[in-house]
């Protein structure tokens, strides 16, 4: 059904963590897919580390003349479709923009990350103009920092958020989101030294459900 897709061109901006944690956090009520489209195959490297809930399907395509078909393939079977993209910008790519319900755009708060995040939104809107079509896209704030921002820190993230639609909750930096590309599997799973799982589970969820208030509200849109 609904295709969300995770873009920057920075790299580390934590596309492929948002896309297994938000994946593994669906997969607790949805039937979810998710297509592996960078070259660097990251979420292939997860799904063979261990299993993985058995509502998830992971799928390897990073080649732009079938990544179309493909996604088309898994909306039939999936509720929800999540694709991670390499940072670059490219045809495939843009083929999956052209696809997505969502653009996720993860950044961090610092000038590097926000100025890639601002690009990559460029991108898409040029890519929103050639479809003839109004693709949604959100920044979602991603390897943030759990404790207190910097004075900077608050003042770009307040900076991007004032000029663009972002995400309430951000994805901070814990351990649990970088062990999962260790151990595979989903939170639940992680090894029992591995701390902060609950509160890891916790963000998750936030972020899961705006995303699913948002598609309610741009269903909401649609009708009105
Ligand atoms: N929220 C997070 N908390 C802790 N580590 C993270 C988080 N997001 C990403 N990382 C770590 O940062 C690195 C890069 O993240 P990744 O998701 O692969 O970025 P991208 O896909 O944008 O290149 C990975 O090693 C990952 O473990
Ligand atoms: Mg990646």
């Amino acid at each position: 059904m609904s295709v969300i897709s995770f873009a920057t061109s920075k790299g580390g901006a934590g596309k492929t963590t948002a896309c297994i944690v938000l994946g593994t956090t669906f997969a607790d009520q949805l039937k979810v897919s998710i297509i592996d489209a960078d070259p660097a195959h990251r979420v292939n490297r997860w799904a063979e580390k261990g299993p993985y809930p058995k509502s998830i399907t992971v799928i390897k395509c990073a080649d732009e003349n079938r990544i179309m078909d493909v996604i088309e393939a898994e909306q039939e079977k999936s509720d929800v479709v999540l694709v991670d993209l390499e940072g670059v910008a490219s045809k495939l790519n843009s083929y999956v923009f052209s696809m997505s319900d969502l653009v996720i755009v993860p950044t961090g708060d610092e000038q590097q990350d926000v100025e890639d995040a601002i690009l990559t939104l460029k991108q898409i809107k040029l890519d929103s103009r050639a479809s003839r079509r109004d693709i949604p896209a959100k920044v979602l704030f991603a390897r943030t920092k759990a404790a207190v921002k910097s004075r900077l820190e608050k003042k770009l993230n307040k900076q991007m958020r004032d000029n663009v639609d972002c995400f309430e909750a951000e994805l901070k930096t814990r351990t649990a989101f970088s062990s999962i590309h260790n151990s595979g599997g989903n939170l639940d799973s992680l090894p029992s030294d591995v701390s902060g799982v609950d509160k890891a589970k916790e963000n998750a969820r936030e972020i899961a459900k705006e995303i699913i208030a948002t598609f309610q509200q741009a269903k909401q849109e649609a009708v009105a």
